[in-house]
């Protein structure tokens, strides 16, 4: 389906390529991220407003790197190229590309020499990202230079008759601060976009979009109750109703009553056609006498793929479709230029690798999207804020926060432990901030004290992190007196547990979670 105002921005491998198509949405302005070699034809009948040609590793003047059809530059329409892009404009209009000896990487101060509707509005000299090794060094016929740094004479290039321009830095990224402003630029001022596009429009097309695709299919889906699935199961149940059919895995090691939550809002609020599988025994009784971390996930692997498939195979005589909550950072993070944009699943939902009798397709919705616009549109669909702000949680589930042995007793004192954690840090005003916060049981005793008695009982460490990507993460400066009611919280009314303690360790060279 054509949106009536797009941007394509065709992807050339550059890590961040993603975020031109997430600073133009930032603006208003719908795009699409399509191959590198997508044909001239195609967009013709597709009309984008513009067409942004990414940065990428490739080196232009090597025979093999990944080049645009040369009749792009004839559709009459608005083209930029960043960085890589630039070069294979100068390059396929005759213009010259010199081999770089060295990269340039890093902050440059870029002098804008001449007016150009890329940098309206703008001081004439204006700090950019620079990347790049390759270098135009001759431009081609009827281009002029509108902005140079020191290492870079030719910093912007333009032939404003043709609306063609190219541009060395990166706009794209927060090291250019006025990046956006000049995407901005592109769209609007040159492109001609007035900036209709918003998340509501994006829950409408895609809505739309995948009763277009789908038309009378089922589609199954393997909810997790984690922030991507739940958006895509509320997206799906939007567009095609009972004709979407959720398969929700309990593997008896969730948190505290997750699972009647999950019944709750997405069974009985929504009203989906909503199978809760409950599976504690089967995952419980392969883990019996299992201390060892690797074992323990791929018996829970193993074991939700076995589940959800015989669900799944129940379920299938009317499913075509597979639906998954893959996210753009999920999607290959450096995109293959010679095989085009390639999709990884997403592994710890585990449904990547189903029995082959199983073979369904697969339906994608939010693969365009970042973590924080998934958020967004989850609001959009009315889902509550303890859904759409939920922090992440592994896909073994407790099981990596149980070291040693896993039983049902062990479970039942981490998951009391682990409300008290949530409840009170829930309360918190700047709980947002806090990327995880969970409680760990450890496989140690301590001795302890109550009344006259001593006892002789567990330990519960408390880990909370600050993060943005869970890549790295420090930890969270809890105020004392949370920490203070935590742990009185979980000595007086959890069972079996004597002492708390917080773990004050950042990552690296620690993880996140103990297992
Ligand atoms: P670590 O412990 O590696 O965790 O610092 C980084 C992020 O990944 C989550 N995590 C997992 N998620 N399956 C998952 O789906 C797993 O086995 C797993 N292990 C860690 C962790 O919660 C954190 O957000």
């Amino acid at each position: 389906m054509n949106h009536p105002e797009w941007i394509a921005i065709l992807d050339y491998g550059s890590q961040v390529t993603q975020l031109i198509a997430r600073r133009l949405r930032e603006q208003h302005v719908y795009c699409e991220i399509l191959r590198y070699d997508t044909p001239a034809e195609e967009l013709r009948e597709r009309a984008p407003k513009g067409i942004i040609l990414s940065g990428g590793p490739c080196s232009v003047p090597d025979s093999d790197s990944p080049k645009c059809d040369p009749a792009l530059f004839d559709l009459a329409i608005p083209m930029l190229g960043i960085c890589y892009g630039m070069q294979l404009t100068a390059h396929a209009l005759g213009g010259e590309v010199q081999r770089g000896e060295k990269h340039e990487y890093g902050k440059a101060t870029m002098r804008i020499t001449k007016p150009s509707p890329l940098y309206e509005g703008m001081q004439d000299e204006v700090q950019v990202w620079m990347s790049h090794g390759d270098k135009v060094v001759s431009l081609p016929e009827g281009f002029e230079t509108v902005a140079e740094s020191d290492n870079c004479p030719h910093a912007t290039m333009q032939h404003l008759e043709r609306a063609l321009f190219g541009v060395q830095f990166h706009p794209e990224v927060v090291h250019t601060p006025q990046g956006a402003q000049m995407l901005k630029n592109f769209a609007y001022g040159i492109c001609g976009c007035s900036g209709d596009w918003e998340m509501a429009k994006f829950v409408e097309h895609t809505v739309a979009k995948v009763k277009e695709t789908v038309g009378e299919d089922h589609v199954l889906l393997g909810l997790s109750g984690g922030v991507d699935s739940s958006v895509v199961a509320a997206l799906l149940h939007k567009a095609i109703g009972h004709q979407l059919h959720c398969v929700y895995v309990d593997n008896g090691l969730m948190r505290y009553k997750e699972t009647e939550e999950i019944e709750a809002l997405f069974g009985d609020a929504f009203g989906m056609d909503l199978h809760v599988v409950h599976a504690g025994d089967p995952f419980l009784s392969k883990l019996e006498g299992v201390s060892d971390p690797e074992k323990k996930r791929k018996i829970i692997g193993n074991t939700f793929i076995d589940v959800f498939s015989e669900k799944a195979r129940e379920l299938s005589g009317d499913v075509t479709y597979l639906a998954q909550g893959t996210l753009y950072p999920d999607v290959i993070e450096s995109v293959s230029p010679i095989g085009g944009p390639s999709a990884t699943i997403k592994s710890h939902h585990n449904v990547g690798g189903l029995p082959e009798d199983l073979h369904f397709k697969l339906i994608e919705p939010l693969r365009e999207l970042f973590k924080d616009e998934v958020r967004l549109v989850g609001r959009e669909l009315g889902l509550p804020d303890y859904v759409v702000d939920r922090q992440p949680f592994p896909g073994p589930g407790l099981a990596v926060r149980i070291i040693g042995e896993i039983t049902p007793e062990r479970i039942e004192t981490l998951q009391q432990a682990d409300l008290r954690v949530r409840e009170e840090i829930l309360i918190m005003e700047n709980h947002l901030d806090v990327w995880q916060y969970f409680a760990v049981l450890l496989p140690v005793q301590s001795v302890g004290v109550m009344g006259d008695d001593r006892t002789y009982e567990n330990v519960i460490a408390v880990r909370a992190v600050e993060s943005r990507d869970g890549m790295t993460a420090d930890w969270f400066k809890l105020p004392y007196d949370v920490m203070d009611r935590i742990s009185n919280r979980i000595i007086n009314e959890v069972r079996g547990v004597n002492r708390v303690c917080y773990d004050i360790s950042s990552k690296p060279p620690s993880t996140i979670e103990w297992e």
